[in-house]
């Protein structure tokens, strides 16, 4: 599509959500981690974003959540597209209308920010690349994680189909702060890794994830998080190669575990777990060891609790999330997700 400077342009990507097992937990400037994450991107948490772009020598933008005018992320959104003008100096010279929905309902606790930020990230870079006329040149990825970092450090992880790592490490020379890539070698176990979402209370959280964040800065045990994150992190980057989910749940479990302590011994303390998310760790723990059945949990910032297992083992492992699990949860709600193959671009247009 060849493009001349009045054209109104719209473009509209999908991009997931995605799961860390070794979690980014406190940053540095500016929005870089503190330690390595470990990630694969979801199949069913999806946003959906279109962005047109209109010529306007004062830029700006409007923002909607399923068709209502929100603000509530204007500060996020704003920061991207200060950050990211430097790259993309069409930001400057157009008004934007970003739409947005996602597949997931808005009550669910499941983070938004991954899916939402990378959508619009893969937006802006792709505009740019069609107000240049090159088109059909090939996105950088790495550029656009780099951009979606900005606006929401998980959403740098949102990228690309399968599993991915974000932050500097020794094992993978090309790893950095200042973006995501792709991990590859994973066992083919890992690639077919299913993510049941207990809905445990949907409410929104008491402390945000970017207040926690900052209470990493000066925590009394800082320094010992980011020596267990990078051991988490290499040992595992072997377990994905080697396809074990007993030391896989090990690993993730200890994460989350982890998180939810640091948040609970930061200054000022809090915790965002509910009685219900410690009696389905509970049982969980229970059904590996008593009921040798391949499951295990992650958690995010919140009350609600992931669990985790093969998709090819599915028939153990569905009936006793029913009888066991779906009772605890809110409204007896669960989202069954799985590892899926990234973002897709859905449209571009003239207007
Ligand atoms: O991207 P943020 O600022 O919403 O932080 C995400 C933090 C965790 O979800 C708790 C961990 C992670 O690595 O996704």
């Amino acid at each position: 599509m060849t493009t001349n400077k009045t054209q109104e342009i719209k473009i509209e990507w999908k991009s997931p959500s995605n799961l860390a097992i070794v979690k980014y937990w406190g940053k540095k400037k500016v929005q870089k981690p503190l330690n390595p994450s470990i990630s694969f991107s979801l199949k069913n948490a999806i946003t959906t974003t279109s962005v047109s772009a209109k010529p306007s020598t004062q830029g700006g933008f409007t923002f909607y959540l399923d068709s209502i005018k929100k603000e509530t992320f204007n500060e996020k959104i704003d920061n991207l597209l200060k950050i990211a003008s430097s790259k993309l100096p069409f930001i400057a010279n157009h008004h934007l209308t970003i739409e947005s929905s996602n597949t997931f309902p808005h009550s669910s606790g499941i983070a938004s920010s991954a899916s939402s930020m990378s959508a619009l990230a893969l937006c802006l870079a792709d505009l740019q690349l069609i107000i240049n006329n090159e088109a059909s040149s090939k996105l950088d990825l790495q550029m656009v994680s780099e951009l979606a970092r900005l606006g929401s450090g998980s959403a740098a992880r949102s990228l690309y189909g399968g599993w991915t790592i974000w932050g500097e490490i020794s094992a993978i020379p090309n790893s950095s702060d200042d973006y995501a890539i792709k991990l590859p070698n994973v066992h083919s176990n890992f690639m077919q890794i299913a993510n049941a979402i207990l809905i445990i209370e949907p409410k929104s959280k008491k402390v945000s994830s970017s207040e926690g964040h900052a209470l990493m800065n000066n925590h009394p045990y800082g320094a010992a998080r980011i020596k267990q994150a990078n051991d988490n992190a290499l040992q595992l980057l072997e377990v994905l190669k080697w396809g074990d989910w007993n030391q896989f749940f090990d690993i993730a479990e200890n994460e989350a575990l982890s998180l939810h302590a640091l948040m609970m011994s930061s200054n000022p303390g809090y915790t965002l777990l509910h009685p219900n998310s410690l009696k389905v760790i509970e049982e969980v723990r229970r059904a590996r060891i008593e009921n040798k059945l391949p499951v295990g949990f992650s958690m995010d910032a919140g009350p609600n609790v992931h669990l985790l297992y093969p998709k090819y083992e599915e028939t153990k492992i569905l009936p006793w999330i029913e009888d066991k699990i779906r009772p605890l949860c809110h409204q007896q709600e669960i989202i069954y997700d799985e590892l899926g193959n990234g973002p897709e671009k859905i449209d571009i247009r003239e207007l």
